[in-house]
């Protein structure tokens, strides 16, 4: 695992009974994998997974909801394993990466664990509503995606933000440099 995910699970993991919800999946090989493609930015999918996955636990705790299948299928929702962004452009629209990955992570979760029907509709409609017809059956599954949409923003975001905000610093300094 890349060292920025170890510390993100070392501290995730202080958390025992987040930690016992998903050992069996983090430990396993197809897991891991997912920390060798990149989801947005400099996130690979394996920690934007990781940050789904545990406010996903922590918000569904906090509501009385099944903690244990959102941090499952949290941790699990984009276990696609490949480059989207590599992804042919001559696809059908409907089998571009958005519409197409829910179905693909769905089938390679099932292929490696086993899963109650919560933790799989919380994957296969986590892109509603782009996906109009797949509305989610459980209230977890409507957490999840709302999660996700979150998460997915902040990581797309923050580093955008860090670096206008790096180049906004360095023109302070040289007009200080200048004027002063
Ligand atoms: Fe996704
Ligand atoms: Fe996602």
């Amino acid at each position: 695992m890349t060292a920025k995910v170890e510390r993100r699970l070392a501290k995730v993991m202080k958390n025992k009974e987040y930690f016992s919800c998903i050992q069996d999946l983090i430990e396993s090989d197809p897991v891991k994998l997912m920390d060798t493609f990149i989801q947005h930015g400099h996130t690979t999918t394996l920690e934007h997974c990781i940050n789904v996955s545990y406010l996903s636990y922590k918000v569904a705790k906090f509501f009385k909801l099944d903690y244990k299948s959102a941090a499952r299928a949290g941790l699990l929702h984009d276990m696609f394993l490949y480059d989207w962004h590599k992804q042919p452009k001559d696809d059908r629209f409907l089998d571009q990466h958005g519409f197409s990955h829910p179905k693909k992570a769905l089938n390679n979760a099932l292929k490696y664990f086993e899963l109650n029907n919560k933790e799989k509709d919380i994957i296969e409609k986590h892109m509603w509503p782009l996906t109009l017809r797949k509305v989610p059956k459980y209230k977890e599954s409507f957490l999840v995606s709302f999660i996700d949409k979150y998460t997915s923003s902040c990581e797309t975001v923050v580093p955008v933000a860090q670096k206008a905000g790096n180049y906004a610093l360095l023109l302070i300094t040289i007009f200080q440099g200048v004027f002063h």
